[in-house]
């Protein structure tokens, strides 16, 4: 068992990696959260309130119930359906509605299981439920293990974009069972895997190195392999987010490289199955190590390796073989809206070396639109 703390002023947690510990034995990780639901040694009839989509309802109810029952236990569920629309106003409403029909209180812990989507839904219904109850994590999308479900970010998506109304809060626990892994789609997992190259990317050059040859391990879910490469994801996350809870100094946004990049190619997509945000924050990368290149920043042997990595995960590498019907300046243009857009210009997440990021903060758009044709002409 791996237990990486979140150390946060006041709102510390801990994150708990254990293949089994949803999967099998669920109820022994997750008892400190159940006591409220209690009133003796055995349940009082309280059930307790579960989050999921209809995929991770259907795949893990049944191990779930059954853990709880052996407690006296049993959980109530609140199930959306697959996908973005999920973080909507009119699902919060529901959410909320439910929960506050379920008497939660304050002090109770609801459980999100499943992707970043049920994730990001849960934690912010929980932010806002009389003005903050607790909330317990179970990642069960690669993305939302090395990612998502650590550092309190919780958001909904509005007409306006993905993500714009949200909140900072932070869950009590995070519990992950690489296990629950064998049923994702391995779509998903490569798409989550790219959440897993930019720890490399933007911070650790030895990670990096240990993936290209370890990759395809973790990829085959091999226990060993995907357990290292999860912990130490969460590890470089929970430094990150210490360091800057609320993404004030410039130390969170690293977590962000590729992302720029990224949010226009899922913003010219519709934010559609056609590109997952794994798959453009995949070929954002790639794109942000190719214009360090450019700048004379990264040498072109890094942004190589960067590109080559990704294309082995099977994630695209290459913007020119994503058939985008556009210009960089549409492109530029989806960026000119990015929430970090302040006074006029856009910080950028760009490359030194590999395991080295850094902010720019002198990146001209038209530039980035120039570059950008350029990419897309190139074969
Ligand atoms: N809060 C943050 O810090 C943060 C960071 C990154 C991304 N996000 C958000 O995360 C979301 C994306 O998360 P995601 O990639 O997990 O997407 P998701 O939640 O939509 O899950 C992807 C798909 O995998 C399925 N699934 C999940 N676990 C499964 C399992 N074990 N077996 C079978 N199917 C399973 C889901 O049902 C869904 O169809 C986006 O909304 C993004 O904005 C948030």
């Amino acid at each position: 068992m791996d237990v990486i703390p979140v150390s946060l002023a006041g709102r510390s947690y801990n994150v708990t990696i254990e293949r089994g510990c949803v999967l099998e034995n669920f109820a022994d990780h997750a008892k400190p959260y159940f006591a409220s639901y209690r009133t003796s040694e055995k349940s009082d009839g309280r059930k307790i309130p579960f989050v999921a989509d209809t995929n991770t309802h259907r795949i893990f109810q049944e191990s779930i119930e059954q853990s709880l029952l052996a407690e006296g236990l049993a959980a109530d569920w609140f199930v959306v359906e697959p996908g973005e629309a999920a973080k909507s106003w009119s699902v919060l409403e529901k959410l909320t509605d439910w929960l506050l029909a379920l008497g939660i209180t304050r002090s109770d812990h609801v459980f999100a299981l499943g992707g970043g989507v049920v994730g990001d839904l849960t934690g912010f219904a929980c932010a806002v439920l009389k003005r903050g109850c607790e909330f317990v994590q179970i990642p069960t999308s690669l993305l939302a293990q090395v990612d998502s479900s650590v550092g309190g970010k919780t958001a909904i998506n509005t007409r306006a974009g993905k993500n714009l109304i949200g909140a900072f809060h932070q869950p009590a626990s995070v519990l992950i069972d690489p296990l629950v892994l064998d049923s994702l789609p391995d779509r998903e997992m490569r798409a989550g895997y790219a959440e897993v190259i930019k720890y490399g990317l933007l911070g650790d050059a030895e990670f990096f190195d240990w993936l290209e040859e370890y990759g395809t391990a973790v990829l085959a879910r091999e226990p060993e392999a995907l357990t290292h490469a999860i912990a130490t994801s969460i590890r470089a996350k929970a430094r990150i987010v210490a360091e800057d809870e609320r993404e004030t100094t410039g130390v969170r946004a690293l977590l962000n490289l590729g992302h720029t990049f990224g949010h226009a190619l899922e913003a010219e997509t519709g934010f559609s199955v056609r590109l997952l945000h794994g798959e453009a924050v995949a070929t954002g990368m790639v794109l942000a190590a190719q214009y360090s290149a450019r700048r004379g920043e990264l040498p072109k042997v890094d942004a190589d390796r960067a590109a080559k990595a990704i294309s082995d995960a099977g994630l695209p590498a290459d913007i020119a073989k994503l058939g985008m019907d556009c210009s960089g300046s549409n492109l530029a243009d989806h960026m000119r809206h990015d929430k970090k857009m302040e006074g006029g210009t856009l910080p950028f997440l760009l490359l030194k070396q590999i395991g080295e990021a850094y902010l720019a903060r002198d990146v001209e758009l038209a530039d980035i639109a120039a570059f950008l044709d350029e990419q897309m002409a190139a074969q």
